[in-house]
């Protein structure tokens, strides 16, 4: 499975591909700076005064000064006026992002552990792959099934909690066409790390043509339809096709294999039970494995099924 990247162009911060990074940038470098310059004038000040007025005889005595009232006036007002500028930037680009243009184009998001799904105006739902339109401001509504999980796109600069029983929202307007990385940025469980998606930012053309493909190419055979469908609707986070176990058990030879349960029950891996494993897969949780698979009832049309079917029965 190819693992989405984020695109790095200079030092501290990924690539700016939203209309929100530069000002969140922005405030990230005037706090960067700003510290910057008082360390060195600090430190710099006090290893000049320590070498100037180091104590050279046994006469030498310590300044009699106790206060300087227009010094210390100084170095508080200086400080005070650019903490005022720094909570000003950061309240500007907190604002923009908070408020979604009302033109916005909503997508709504689910997170479970370990996939997103993204589902479209029109109903089409789709797996770790989020295409948007360039130039145009997308919303996101956003929910979990199970646990808390945050979506993260580094080179929007947006992130936010995805959390059971509430919607949260994130709004971006992207600007580099291109492939960038969604993750999960909260702790949700062992396959945390994997719960990763692909941001494809498309010209509004393209993006309308990817809408109409996602019901899936109809002239293919469906081993072949499967085998797609095991890479695009992500079973190959927590499936191996090669034998080593994952999340959940490999498919290679899976079909026929006399599997055991969690309950201690056996049956021989047939149409059946991988159509049922899909659409209610705690039914038949298999031994030394968590019951953590979710179902993908309302995602896979009955044709994509059996086409994975087909496909897993040449995994051998
Ligand atoms: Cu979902 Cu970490």
């Amino acid at each position: 499975m190819n693992k989405p990247h984020i695109n790095i162009d200079s030092f501290w911060l990924p690539r700016q591909s939203s209309t929100l990074a530069e000002k969140v940038d922005f405030g990230y470098y005037a706090a960067y700076w700003t510290g910057i310059v008082f360390f060195l004038l600090i430190t710099g000040a006090t290893v000049y005064l320590v070498l100037k007025y180091r104590r050279r005889t046994e006469k030498d005595k310590t300044s009699p000064i106790a206060h300087n009232t227009a010094l210390e006036v100084t170095w508080s007002l200086i400080p005070l006026v650019i903490l005022i500028w720094l909570f000003f930037v950061g309240l500007r680009s907190y604002v923009y992002a908070s408020v979604a243009p009302a033109e916005s184009y909503e997508i709504k998001v689910t997170g479970e552990m370990y996939l997103w799904t993204f589902i479209y105006p029109d109903g089409t739902a789709v797996v770790n792959e989020l295409a948007v339109p360039k130039g145009r401001p997308v919303k996101l509504i956003m929910s979990s099934k199970d646990v808390l999980h945050s979506l993260y796109i580094p080179e929007f600069r947006v992130k936010q909690d995805v959390v059971p029983g509430l919607y949260t929202t994130i709004w971006f307007n992207a600007t580099n066409a291109g492939d960038t990385a969604l993750l999960c940025t909260e702790y949700c469980g062992s396959g945390h790390s994997d719960m990763l998606a692909t941001v494809k930012v498309l010209e509004e053309s393209d993006f309308e043509k990817w809408i109409e493909q996602q019901s899936g190419p109809s002239d293919l055979p469906p081993e072949e339809l499967g085998k797609l469908l095991y890479a695009k609707k992500s079973c190959a986070t927590c499936h191996s096709v090669d034998g080593s176990p994952m999340q959940g058990p490999t498919f290679k030879g899976i079909f026929g294999r006399n599997e055991e349960f969690s309950d201690g029950s056996r049956v021989a891996v047939d149409e059946n039970y991988i159509r049922e494993s899909i659409l209610n897969p705690q039914a038949k949780v298999v031994k030394g494995f968590p019951a953590v698979m979710p179902t993908f009832r309302g995602l896979l049309k009955d044709r994509e099924i059996d086409a994975l079917i087909a496909y897993l029965k040449t995994v051998k």
